[in-house]
């Protein structure tokens, strides 16, 4: 059965969002901004979760792996819409989120590292992607800090970033100038279905009570699938993937690395301000929140090897982060088959790359009922039993969804 728009929702419908993180975010100020009332809640101040973790890198191209041609397609049309994206945030919240544009170095330092480049270089050759072989020295040519054992690298100029913690202010500056209410410290107890439908949501806390919206979107990232009130089927399948990271502080004056720098285990983000994001573990450890020797270590042994000048930069800042990680690594984007739930959530390693194309395409089929062609492959039914796998009968089995 087609995901279709619900013929009871108004034109312009009240939505609740659980979730001020950057998707949520975006897709409220689309929302606020075409004359709907929109609430978004989060229990923690807004964008302090994989938002705040980011790195900010928009790496559609250098992060291109076999297999992933879909998603591909989606990061693409992300990535095409952030220029304009950034400077329309910026007009209307007057918070600039900081996009660079020097491109991205993707760097090899020994012979078996440059044999994987080669591989994956060839692969997103043949994907018809903007991608450049570079000797050792044409790398350095670029980067002039990187170290003498860089063999190879890969240039992508059209790999951008911007500032994750500043987009979240961003957006939330332009959510609040288009008429958008933030609800922080409360606690969505459970979204409230009845009869087939979304009505709204349970709150707890100081704003105890049940809220009433045509729509409900669920946002919440790594914690979307604890949320009360889904149905089994409806759990979406995104688990937290916890990521150490770490900033350094460059001079900004003169600073050791302009681009995006991808290393053997390791990637390096150069902020304006003269920080080096310095990025990340990946771990299945749930919600872990600790620091470890072990993770911290990994990280500075591997950007020392590429970028040896760092031992004498001050740490600004160590943090852990929780990717919201779905089963196949791709967003869980659009309608559900409970009328009027809408997911935004599991954007893995690319929540700041998708923001743009999550609040688009997302806020429009709530304000026109139309699943726009690119994010249709991302729908939650995608992960629905194929016949013959059914299990026995269990509430919510005729949607479909293994768990
Ligand atoms: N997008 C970078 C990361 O997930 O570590």
């Amino acid at each position: 059965m087609p995901l279709g728009f619900q013929a009871t929702s108004p034109a312009r419908p009240s939505v609740g969002i659980v979730g001020a993180g950057v998707c949520g975010l975006g897709i409220g100020w689309r929302l606020a901004g075409a004359g709907c009332r929109v609430d978004v809640f989060d229990r923690a101040e807004p964008g302090r979760g994989a938002s705040w973790a980011a790195a900010g890198m928009l790496a559609a191209r250098a992060e291109a792996e076999p297999g992933e041609e879909t998603l591909l397609a989606l990061n693409l049309a992300s990535q095409e819409m952030w220029p304009g994206f950034a400077a329309e945030l910026a007009a209307a919240g007057g918070v600039s989120v900081d996009y660079r544009d020097e491109g991205t170095l993707i760097v090899a330092l020994d012979r078996d590292d440059a044999e994987a480049l080669r591989f994956t270089y060839d692969y997103q050759r043949r994907q018809g992607l903007d991608v450049h072989w570079l000797s050792g020295a044409e790398a350095r040519k670029r980067e002039p800090f990187l170290s003498p054992n860089v063999g190879a690298g890969v240039y992508s100029p059209g790999d951008h970033q911007v500032d994750n913690r500043k987009l979240v202010e961003a957006l939330l500056q332009a959510f609040r100038a288009a008429g958008g209410r933030l609800h922080t410290g409360v606690e969505v107890a459970a979204i409230d279905i009845e009869g087939g439908r979304a009505r709204g949501l349970v709150l707890a806390g100081a704003e105890a009570g049940v809220r009433r919206y045509d729509v409900v979107v669920l946002a919440a990232g790594a914690w979307s699938r604890g949320i009360a009130g889904l149905p089994d089927a409806l759990r979406p399948p995104v688990r937290p993937l916890k990521g150490q990271m770490l900033s350094l502080q460059m001079d900004p004056e003169d600073p050791l690395l302009r681009h995006v720098l991808w290393a053997p285990g390791v990637y390096l983000v150069p902020r304006l301000d003269g920080r080096m994001i310095v990025g990340a573990t990946v771990e299945e450890k749930g919600f872990d929140p600790s620091l470890t020797a072990g993770g911290v270590l990994d990280l500075l042994r591997s950007t020392w090897e590429a970028l040896p000048g760092v031992t004498e930069l001050p740490i600004v800042e160590m943090w852990v982060g929780h990717r919201p990680t779905s089963r196949d690594d791709a967003p869980i984007l659009g309608p559900t088959l409970v009328d009027g739930l809408v997911m935004a959530t599991g954007h893995h390693r690319n929540g700041i790359l998708l923001t743009p194309v999550t609040a688009d395409a997302v806020s429009h089929y709530i304000l026109h009922g139309k699943v726009m062609p690119v994010i249709e492959p991302f729908s939650i039914a995608r992960f629905a039993k194929k016949p013959g796998r059914a299990r026995p009968a269990a509430d919510g089995a005729k949607l479909g969804v293994v768990t």
